[in-house]
């Protein structure tokens, strides 16, 4: 019997628009080559094993009745337990949620956290609505997608525009449905709650680590060395913070509102002050305002994309002069943009492996909750770190060895991973 599937695209997909799940899909095409006799088991890797989407109503302050759309999907369980963040944005799509359930496959498989791989997504602008009304909108979809999720079964944590107080209603309703406290249903949590220290710069700090680890490899003293950054939230703030801080120069910034530019590097403290006060880096007075498109072109030794997937793509990644970009985001870069990046001899530290930090402290946490004994925030990053290094030196070895790019590598490392789990534990029934 051939092996090519009857319908090579679930029917719920538009083959014209896949958006991030299309990227994802080359990715995997990719690795393929690389996967020997585990090849027979990719397109477990091609279908998400399970796919939810719920509509989310809840009153709003003023009477009326809203509707959202939900979604938490898992794409792959074999490793373990279903685990990654839940979006809320405007745009999200089942595409992009998908995309990123398989991105958080990949990724815990690449650093050997025994995790599956899982995400969800409200579509909304949560600045939009006020905070009653997000509490309303969290716990409504949790209830609704608590049919699936749970400690030992998907556990979701936060992503972008949802925190700590997200988690805490999550916890609280699941809590309240299981008639049980069960604090490991969602990490990111409050302290308070049986949430870790360290969690909150966790992904952060792991982009400072793995980018410590690729300096090193490409002869790059940290000190002085220039950073510019795409997004200045949890995680591009915290990396822009720690390479301030071990002396580099953060020279540029963009958000939403703008870009800011300091050839002399932005005092990035002062920076962090400003975003938390005005909700973005626009109008802040240490460095001139930059159109947002020559934000790529500036010549830089780190770029660290760290805010929404497909940002660095065929139309400007031929204009890149960074010697190395480390993704802090999701999916910040399309696999056109990344032979461009490659053909430049650029060095790109793929998300899979850089932005893992945050899951990696998650995972802290969950173990952390239920042995309901907690760590010291020291051993929590010096674990951190120990995790990262050594998975940025099992990839980069990898890819020395099939002479291919780092994302390659990871992929390499992370689907074989899960497809042995998938091998030995065979199909049921
Ligand atoms: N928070 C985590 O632990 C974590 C872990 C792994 C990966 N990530 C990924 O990192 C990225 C950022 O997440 P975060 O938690 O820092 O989110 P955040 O909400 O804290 O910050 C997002 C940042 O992106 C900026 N941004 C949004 N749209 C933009 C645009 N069009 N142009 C330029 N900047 C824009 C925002 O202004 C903000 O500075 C996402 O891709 C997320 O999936 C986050």
């Amino acid at each position: 019997m051939s092996n090519v599937p009857v319908h090579p695209l679930p029917s719920y997909l538009d083959s014209e628009h896949l958006g991030p799940w299309g990227v994802y899909l080359q990715q995997v095409d990719r690795v393929t080559p690389y996967l020997g006799s585990l090849s027979r088991w990719v397109e477990t890797l091609k279908r998400p094993k399970r796919t939810l989407v719920v509509d989310v109503p809840i009153q709003l302050d003023n009477g009326t009745i809203a509707h959202f759309e939900g979604y938490r999907v898992q794409h792959n369980t074999s490793r373990g337990p279903g685990k990654g963040g839940v979006r809320f944005h405007q745009d999200v799509t089942l595409s992009e949620v998908m995309a990123l359930a398989a991105w958080m496959s990949v990724k815990n498989a690449a650093v050997n956290l025994p995790y599956g791989g899982a995400k969800g997504g409200v579509r909304l602008d949560p600045r939009n609505y006020s905070q009653a009304e997000l509490e309303r909108v969290t716990r409504r979809y949790t209830s609704e997608i608590g049919i699936i999720i749970g400690p030992t079964k998907d556990i979701p944590a936060p992503d972008v525009n949802t925190n700590a107080q997200t988690m805490a209603w999550m916890m609280d309703t699941y809590s309240m449905n299981e008639g049980a406290t069960a604090t490991g249903v969602v990490t990111g949590k409050p302290i308070a709650l049986g949430g870790s220290l360290g969690r909150v710069e966790a992904t952060g700090r792991g982009v400072f680590v793995v980018a410590c680890e690729a300096a090193r490899d490409r002869n790059i003293d940290l000190a002085g060395a220039k950073v510019i950054v795409q997004g200045f939230g949890n995680v591009g703030g915290t990396a822009g913070r720690l390479f301030h801080e071990a002396g580099s120069k953060v020279i540029a910034v963009q958000d939403h509102t703008g870009t800011i530019h300091n050839a002399n590097g932005l005092d990035v403290h002062k920076l962090l002050a400003h975003v938390a006060n005005k909700g973005g880096v626009a109008g802040f007075s240490g460095g001139e305002t930059m159109d947002n498109a020559e934000f790529w072109g500036l010549e830089t030794d780190f770029l660290i994309p760290a805010a929404l997937e497909s940002q660095i793509h065929a139309g400007n990644a031929d204009k890149i002069r960074a010697k190395i970009v480390v993704e802090g985001a999701n999916g910040p870069t399309t696999p056109e943009a990344d032979d461009i990046l490659g053909d430049k001899g650029i060095y790109v530290v793929p998300d899979v492996l850089s932005n893992a930090g945050g899951v990696t402290v998650s995972y802290f946490e969950w173990v952390q909750d239920f042995s309901s004994f907690f760590w010291s925030e020291e051993e929590i990053n010096q674990r951190l770190e120990r995790i990262m290094r050594d998975a940025y030196t099992a990839i980069a070895q990898m890819a020395r060895e099939h002479k291919v790019t780092l994302r390659t590598a990871a992929f390499i490392v992370a689907c074989t991973r899960i497809l042995q789990s998938r091998q030995v534990r065979g199909l049921y029934p």
